[in-house]
């Protein structure tokens, strides 16, 4: 599947004269942008035809063959890699405190945060058909973070007390760069690496911090 927003959002020919700023580059951070990116062109068009999609993205690009290896890391990193930013979302911001307590499921698709139908167990999508699964309690929202379903959002979750317990949430690339294809629900689907969140409401998201004044 190609993005239909592809000329309107054309990572791969931006990326790429970035990437061809040496001389205002760091080269650690050179290295890291070109995996994160080939992991985000990678990740157009779904997983599960990576060879496809990796060399659909070799011909239309300038440079060497793409190490599938090199891709593979980009993709995790573009995925999970917070950077240690839950130094902000958790440690000044308190938005583990706020999603465990108030944050369902409801609410978080409603200020655009995605969740990737792929990373559900059968139960738990048999559960959220049939209703036993409740959508409005934040306890689903703890428990769909355990998953790693929540697209762009990490969270850890501790058992405390015999009680899954949100102790740190951070953000990944995704979170901005990745959205689903409502397959299984609006907001609920298989992941779209690369694709602009277009749902994304930080300004809601940053408000429900409960650091913030009212
Ligand atoms: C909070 C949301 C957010 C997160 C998280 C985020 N980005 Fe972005 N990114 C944006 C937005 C918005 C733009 C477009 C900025 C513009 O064009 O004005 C952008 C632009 C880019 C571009 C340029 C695209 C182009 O067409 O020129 C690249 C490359 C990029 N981001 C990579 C990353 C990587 C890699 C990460 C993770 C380390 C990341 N972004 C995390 C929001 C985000």
């Amino acid at each position: 599947m190609r993005s239909p927003y592809k000329d309107e959002f054309p990572i791969e020919k931006h990326a790429f004269e970035f990437l061809e700023t040496e001389t205002i580059m760091k080269p650690h951070l050179k290295h890291f942008l070109a995996i994160s990116i080939l992991a985000a062109i990678a990740g157009c068009g779904g997983d599960n035809n990576d060879a496809a999609t990796i060399s659909d993205a070799a011909s239309s690009r300038v440079g060497p063959p793409l190490d599938p290896v090199l891709v593979a890391q980009g993709k995790e990193i573009f995925r999970t890699d917070t950077f240690g930013d839950e130094a902000f979302w958790t440690d000044t911001l308190h938005m583990n405190t706020v999603i465990a307590s108030a944050v369902d499921p409801t609410t978080a698709l409603s200020v655009g945060l995605k969740v990737d139908a792929e990373a559900l167990p059968p139960a738990v999508v048999q559960g959220i058909q049939n209703g036993s699964i409740s959508l409005t309690a934040p306890a689903t929202t703890v428990a769909l973070l355990k998953l790693n379903a929540v697209i762009g959002v990490k969270g850890t979750v501790e058992t405390i007390n015999g009680v899954d317990t949100l102790t740190r949430v951070g953000i990944t690339c995704a979170l901005c760069h990745s959205t689903v294809d409502d397959s299984f629900a609006p907001g609920i689907g298989k992941r779209l690496d690369g694709w602009p969140n277009r749902d994304l409401n930080p300004g809601a998201i940053i408000a429900l911090s409960p650091a913030l004044p009212k």
